[in-house]
């Protein structure tokens, strides 16, 4: 039997002929791509889950997304847009032969004001294409209002946040951005026990610095903790906001429950930042890995890392734990040298069932993608996901857009 994750047939969209690559180059003449070596980029993730487009669309524009839309939903083509593709779920590359709808190119400031501080882009990320039954062209939904307060009727923007383009492609957002801060210190942790105090903080366990020093040549500055905190401050007054950090250290140390810890202000700042963002990518040539996003109470955050420690045993190289602690988000990391489905049989459904009995949530902030699309119901009610698949139909009804990702697959 096929693993849940495991990707559906092809579903029957029309395949990609000459008439349509002309129609694409004559709305975005260079930006129509078809040469496979710079396609590769686009065909393969972050994790490596590799696809096999042959078409890469990079518009600039929202009239150019509109249009490429607009024809792809008459002819039946199916479309995967694309923007990092930085995804870690086999959200953001094709399944088969989807035309990849890039964003990469959409990178203009339309606009800054000054006072509110605020933003205007055109992609990555809120004017939103979408393909709707009525009309055979994009339709364009501005959603860009830049009040703080607006409650005329539904919120829809919150409708395709989240959504990884299965709804419509985003092809501009507003975003507000605080004023650069004068001062930045940034403290690196060795804690003895984790608790509510570390809410506001970015944590890694001591397993994840063995494939930071292996692999990366990552050095730990300091000594040997079962856990490790990344606390930043930023402030106006330099002097008076490092005064104040280390006060709060020497408390921290008094009260033993930091054990060590390191202080950086600008050069070594980058540094020890490196040591909680790169555990991904150090984690990856460890060889295979299973990769978690549960958000879970924070009293419970950790307790998943040791359970599925004691559960798999010596079955995985190592079980470790990173995250976002401060909201509740744990990054749970399994690796093995190379893909083992007898070790992915004992950590699924064991890590969703776990996640759901104590209410958690399966992905954070990974989203679902391909990879967990059938696992949704470990976190959202039957009725939920039957709202969502209404949603889908209506907004796109014949499911081009990023086909067999989100939506399980009774609802693809
Ligand atoms: C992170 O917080 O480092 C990212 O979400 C990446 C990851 O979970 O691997
Ligand atoms: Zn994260």
């Amino acid at each position: 039997t096929p693993s849940p994750a495991a990707a559906p047939e092809r579903r029957p969209f029309s395949r990609v002929t000459p008439e349509d690559l002309a129609f694409f180059s004559k709305i975005i003449p260079d930006r129509t791509i078809t040469d496979p070596d710079i396609l590769e980029a686009s065909n393969v993730d972050w994790l490596k889950s590799v696809s096999f487009s042959e078409v890469l669309l990079r518009p600039q524009t929202t009239e150019e997304v509109s249009q490429i839309l607009g024809y792809c939903n008459s002819r039946n083509l199916a479309v995967s847009p694309q923007g990092g593709n930085t995804g870690l779920v086999g959200g953001s590359v094709p399944v088969y032969d989807e035309i990849i709808l890039s964003t990469a190119l959409m990178n203009n400031v339309l606009n800054f004001d000054s006072v509110s501080g605020q933003y205007r882009l055109t992609a990555p990320i809120l004017c939103v294409c979408i393909c709707v039954k009525v009309l055979a062209d994009g339709r364009v939904l501005d959603c860009l209002a830049t009040l703080r307060k607006d409650n005329t009727g539904y919120d829809l923007k919150q409708l395709f946040i989240g959504s990884e383009g299965t709804l419509g492609v985003i092809t501009a957002v507003t975003i507000l951005c605080p004023r650069k801060p004068k001062a930045i210190n940034v403290g690196f942790l060795g804690r003895c026990m984790l608790g509510e105090i570390l809410s506001a903080f970015e944590f890694l366990d001591r397993e994840c610095m063995r494939p930071l020093n292996t692999h990366l040549k990552l050095a730990n500055p300091i000594t040997d903790c079962p856990f490790y905190v990344v606390i930043e401050t930023s402030g106006s007054n330099p002097t008076h906001d490092e005064e104040k950090l280390h006060q709060f250290l020497e408390e921290a140390m008094t009260s033993s429950q930091v054990i060590d810890g390191t202080v950086a202000t600008e050069a070594k700042i980058k540094a020890l930042w490196s040591l909680r963002e790169r555990v991904t990518e150090a984690l990856t040539h460890d060889g295979f890995t299973y990769k978690y996003d549960i958000s879970l109470p924070v009293e419970r955050i950790y307790q998943l890392v040791t359970d599925m420690r004691e559960h798999l045993g010596d079955r995985a190289k190592s079980v470790v734990g990173y995250g976002h602690v401060g909201d509740g988000n744990l990054h749970l990391n399994i690796t093995s040298p190379t893909k083992d489905p007898d070790l992915l049989a004992s950590i699924e459904p064991f890590v969703y069932e776990w996640t759901a009995r104590f209410q958690g949530s399966i992905s954070a902030e990974h989203c679902l993608g391909l990879k967990k699309r059938n696992y949704i119901y470990y976190s959202k009610a039957s009725l939920a996901v039957a709202l969502m698949g209404n949603i889908k139909t209506m907004l796109d009804p014949k499911g081009i857009l990023n086909p067999y990702k989100t939506l399980p697959d009774d609802l693809q």
